[in-house]
């Protein structure tokens, strides 16, 4: 068991490598997150281009990282395809010693320490068992490799069933051709445990299961990690997970960690846009544009008319983006023609055409989509408040649940 510590760690590769990977994989994600995480990859990868950022014609796979996981806890890692959370474990692994900076495992720099020295038992989304052998092969290999005593390691296979519960001891006897994608991955979390390891990694583990048994052996892991309080990196795609399992969450973007922080937090203060839009179950709404002379704000085709204590902070012309989480959004009664607007100065204000409206049974709410403009906004509502796709609504967000963020950096203004 040991803290990990990254130290300014950076990674390149060059542009040309890079691109030959970026082609879609075979992942079992979830179409719609499928289709988001290559999309976002393909974002990147132009923004990177068009602005040359990594210079040399080099992608910054990891851009001076700095992350600290103390000992026992597990940080979940986030971020869209292709920001660099693989290279990050590949590097704590030692499995890729090309980078600058140092990486620690309590007080020793791990540069030259060979990647089978380090006691890691790694789960990746491909199980990557060996074939030929059958449950208990898998298992003992580790074993035979360092020339363990057939007691220990029959000891600690034995131990590790009885820790992966009930039904794992007939997985021994079968080879991984013969299981299923959940059984695959128990043994796979098994043979990681059963070397005893002092760091877990775990590159999006679950991502091959279907939802019910992602859940299953979220709870499976979840109660290893505790019962072990091994340091563990998990990346995941799927942010109940990161929940979950993680102490901490670190956000990553573009080969950077962007912020680092237990959910709650990161919810209620991202530090910049790109974290603002990132989590949360439904994205934040997010405009961004410059302030007009009369203090609206010119975004996505459409003035938006900010509350009054906001226009008085900041001058024309300055370019500012509004975030507000669709939660906090409720819908207002039309005023009416030739009547006052029965909302106060102290709101955000929004009126556009619903495009979609999308159901959620279980929790009594629905989500709508409102066209203004060239922007789509996205209020919370409960499921008994009846709105027609096509009518034209208007949307109060209070200006105390709005977020600010500088136009040019993203940083988020407090
Ligand atoms: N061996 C390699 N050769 C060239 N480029 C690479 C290599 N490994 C990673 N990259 C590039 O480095 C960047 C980070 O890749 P990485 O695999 O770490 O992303 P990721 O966050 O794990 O993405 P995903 O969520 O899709 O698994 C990408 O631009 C990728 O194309
Ligand atoms: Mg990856």
């Amino acid at each position: 068991m040991a803290e990990i510590r990254l130290n300014d760690v950076t990674r390149t590769f060059s542009k040309a490598s890079a691109l030959e990977r970026a082609t879609p994989r075979a992942r079992g994600l979830a179409g719609e997150q499928q289709d988001r995480a290559f999309a976002e990859r393909a974002a990147v990868q132009g923004q990177r281009e068009a602005s040359g950022q990594a210079g040399h014609g080099d992608i910054l796979a990891l851009d001076h990282v700095n992350l600290t996981i103390p000992d026992g806890q597990t940080c979940a890692i986030v971020g869209p395809s292709g920001c660099g959370k693989s290279t990050l474990l590949r590097v704590v692994a030692g499995l890729d010693n090309e980078y600058t900076g140092t990486v620690y495992y309590d007080t020793q720099d791990m540069r030259d320490v060979p990647a089978k020295d380090r006691y890691i038992g790694m789960v990746f989304q491909s199980y990557a068992l060996y074939p030929h052998f059958r449950g208990q092969g898998n298992l003992s290999f580790f074993f035979r490799v360092h020339k363990a005593p057939d007691a220990e390691a029959a000891e600690r296979i034995r131990a590790t069933s009885e820790l992966m519960g009930f039904g794992f001891e007939l997985l021994l006897d079968r080879k991984p051709g013969t299981l299923s994608g959940g059984q695959q991955q128990r043994l796979a979390i098994a043979r990681a445990l059963v070397r005893n390891p002092r760091l877990f990694l775990f590159d999006e583990p679950l991502s091959n299961l279907d939802a019910k048994l992602r859940q299953q052996t979220r709870i499976e892991i979840k109660r290893l990690l505790r019962r072990f309080q091994i340091t563990a990196l998990y990346v995941t795609h799927d942010q109940d997970e990161a929940i979950a399992l993680g102490d901490r969450i670190a956000i990553m973007r573009e080969g950077r960690v962007e912020q680092v922080g237990v959910y709650g937090e990161l919810l209620e203060e991202p530090a910049n846009v790109f974290v603002a839009g990132f989590l949360g179950r439904h994205p934040m709404n997010l405009a961004g544009g410059t302030l007009n002379e009369d203090g609206t704000l010119q975004a996505g085709g459409a003035a938006l008319t900010l509350p009054a204590g906001l226009r008085a902070r900041f001058g024309a012309g300055r370019a500012l983006s509004i975030g507000v989480r669709p939660e906090h959004g409720r819908l207002a009664p039309a005023p009416g023609a030739g009547k006052v607007a029965p909302w106060g100065s102290e709101e955000l204000h929004v009126r556009g055409e619903v495009e979609m409206v999308e159901p959620d049974f279980a929790r009594q709410t629905q989500m709508i989509f409102l066209r203004s403009g060239e922007l789509t906004w996205r209020v919370l509502a409960a499921r008994d408040q009846g709105v027609r796709v096509g009518e034209t609504v208007d949307v109060l967000f209070p200006a105390e649940r709005l977020y600010l963020f500088d136009g040019k950096s993203g940083e988020h203004i407090r």
